[in-house]
């Protein structure tokens, strides 16, 4: 239907006779001269119908209305001195309309096309109109690129793509299932997978030796801006390598990707920190690098203090620390209270956190009184604190104190805007991650990872002795502007270490047979030392376009409800198709989704 699309016409054209077909992106009438930009997912070209020369062309044109479906055939002019268009790669020339087709009318659209709009639900009812923006269009192609290069990579270094099945069984990545009711096994169900875990794992058993797939994983979990219920993973697993394998493997993977998609280099390997160190100096095992803010330890500054609060926490154990949010004395009462909120869902133990502010000369805190001349000072020297700074302290356990400072590190970054910069990429590995985890509530140990992760081979004799709270793993996470993209592990291969690895998070003999015995069977018969990791290809692609939320790189998300406004999903099914699966519904009266 066209000789060209509608970014490509430029000067050498002129004087050629072409189709174009796209949608009207504008027209307008300049004194009985109309002019109408055709615009296909390539780009803008401008129309021009001359009235005397046309005039029936020119008529039809007056017509013309936003997001109209229209062919042109004409002549490639060169605009007229003084309207050239430079901001347009075809804005040296315009078409001359001989012959206008009109394809397709278009009602009054919902929404203007061309500006941006904050009523997120509007535009998720008309996504197929969201998608025709430009922004929208250009992540969209982003993320086609991206994903094409990470399949040329891991094609060309031997990697066989290979899919595995989406009605599975459950397979534990800390999430919640969502179940599929079979009509053939009544009383059954399939879990639709969290990711392809074992799969990729028994592939390995099968002597496949190099796996990679562009995986749909699903999880019902509560959502944000980086977490949809059904996501996509780059989702990889090889056979007899090691840690550094993997990360040598995606960090030349990331580097393809961020060539192809924004044209920049990355660093050809990144730097690696562990999880204790990323707790005690970020308070997240996930940082944002782009910003320094340290957690700096106090411990020497109070080692001799009488203040109450500090000394009790010293003496038990505990840590005393603080950040430098540097500049930020002119925090506002809301941002104060906002931290307050945040440091207490961290943890905080009072109702608001301890801070310094330096400002008008002054150090004014409730706490300065409490402080010797000497403390003062070494406090100002070790956080560097200067005019305009504003100092945040948490005493506490270890952890609970990562935890607070790292939140009001990530929040305060997020007050100061710190955290804009989308053109600087700081990529870090985190290794070393804790086996296990305990559950306080239950007193159960849970795997940080999953259950087939490998147990870091110099912590084997802790583990043996049942201290599991000092158990490394061979886990690895690679994180980049304090976003997880990936993690994985090597992996457990021997059936009786699994078999105990299970024991130890409480899955007993019969129940590991009954959920795991196709594994631990595997195992027997020659399991290769395998491992991998997997990327987040929807967070990987929102960090390429520059975007804060994954449902700006997905073509139909669901919003925080788990819910897509265009199509009403998920909806009501009638009783006759819940009978013939063998489910009967306790909801009395499902409502669609508005
Ligand atoms: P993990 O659970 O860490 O590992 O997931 C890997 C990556 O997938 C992305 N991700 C998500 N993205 C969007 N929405 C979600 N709900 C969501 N959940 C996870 C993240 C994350 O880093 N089987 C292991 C991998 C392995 O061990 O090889 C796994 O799935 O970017």
């Amino acid at each position: 239907m066209r000789t060209h699309h509608c970014n490509e016409l430029r000067e050498s054209h002129i004087g050629q006779t072409v189709t174009l077909i796209g949608w009207v992106n504008s027209a307008r009438d300049h004194g009985g001269l109309i002019f109408a930009d055709l615009r296909d997912r390539e780009g803008l070209t401008q129309c021009v119908f001359h009235p005397e020369d046309n005039p029936q062309a020119a008529k039809l044109s007056q017509t013309l209305r936003e997001e109209d479906v229209v062919q042109v055939i004409g002549v490639v002019s060169k605009r007229i001195e003084g309207t050239l268009n430079d901001k347009l790669p075809t804005g040296a020339i315009e078409i001359v309309v001989r012959e206008l087709r009109i394809v397709n009318k278009a009602d009054v659209l919902p929404f203007q096309l061309d500006k941006d709009l904050s009523n997120e639900d509007l535009r998720m009812k008309y996504r197929y109109l969201d998608l025709r923006r430009a922004r929208m269009s250009k992540n969209i192609r982003q993320r086609s690129i991206i994903t094409a290069a990470a399949r040329r990579y891991l094609d060309t270094s031997g990697f066989f793509e290979i899919e595995t099945p989406i009605l599975s069984n459950p397979t534990p990545e800390g999430a919640r299932d969502f179940l599929v009711p079979s009509r053939l096994n009544p009383g059954r169900f399939y879990a639709l997978p969290q990711a392809p875990q074992q799969y990729k794992q028994l592939m390995m058993v099968a002597g496949l030796e190099k796996y990679y797939q562009i995986a749909r994983c699903f999880r019902d979990e509560d959502l944000r801006a980086d977490r949809q219920p059904e996501f996509t993973q780059i989702d990889i697993e090889a056979s007899f390598i090691g840690q550094d394998d993997i990360m040598t493997l995606v960090e030349g993977l990331l580097g393809t990707m961020f060539q192809a998609g924004l044209g920049v280099e990355i660093p050809a390997s990144f730097p690696r920190m562990t999880y204790n160190d990323a707790m005690d100096i970020y308070g997240s095992d996930k940082p944002d690098t782009r910003y320094d803010m340290r957690i700096i330890d106090l411990a020497d500054v109070f080692a001799a203090t009488g203040f109450k609060i500090f000394r009790a926490t010293l003496d038990g154990g505990g840590v005393v620390r603080a950040i430098n949010a540097k500049g930020f004395a002119g925090i506002t009462t809301g941002q104060m209270n906002r931290l307050n909120e945040i440091a207490i869902q961290a943890g905080l133990p009072v109702k608001t956190l301890a801070f310094v502010k330096c400002e008008d000369g002054e150090f004014k805190s409730p706490l300065w009184k409490f402080f010797t001349d000497a403390e003062k000072d070494a406090l100002v020297a070790k956080l560097g604190m200067a005019e305009g700074d504003m100092v945040f302290f948490a005493a506490g356990s270890r952890d609970t104190v990562a935890t607070i400072l790292g939140r009001v590190r990530t929040e305060c970054a997020v007050m100061m805007e710190l955290n804009k910069d989308s053109t600087t990429f700081n990529f870090l590995w985190i290794v070393d991650f804790p086996l296990l985890a305990l559950d306080e509530e239950t007193g159960q140990w849970g795997a940080v990872h999953h259950p087939f992760t490998r147990p870091h081979p110099d912590d084997m004799e802790k583990l043996a002795a049942g201290d599991y709270a000092n158990v490394r793993a061979v886990a690895y996470d690679v994180v980049l502007n304090g976003y997880e993209l990936g993690g994985g592990s090597i992996r457990i291969h021997e059936k009786d270490l699994q078999a105990r690895m299970f024991s130890v998070l409480g899955v007993g003999p019969e129940e590991q047979q009954i959920k795991f015995g196709h594994l631990l069977d595997a195992f027997r018969f020659g399991a290769p030392p395998h491992g991998g990791l997997a990327l987040g290809l929807d967070r990987i692609a929102m960090l390429v376009a520059g975007e804060d939320s994954i449902r700006e790189v997905i073509a139909f998300p669901k919003n925080n409800k788990g819910a897509d406004l265009m199509s009403h999903s998920p909806c009501p099914v009638d009783l006759k198709q819940l009978r013939e699966v063998y489910v009967q519904s306790t909801w009395k009266d499902p409502k669609p989704v508005p």
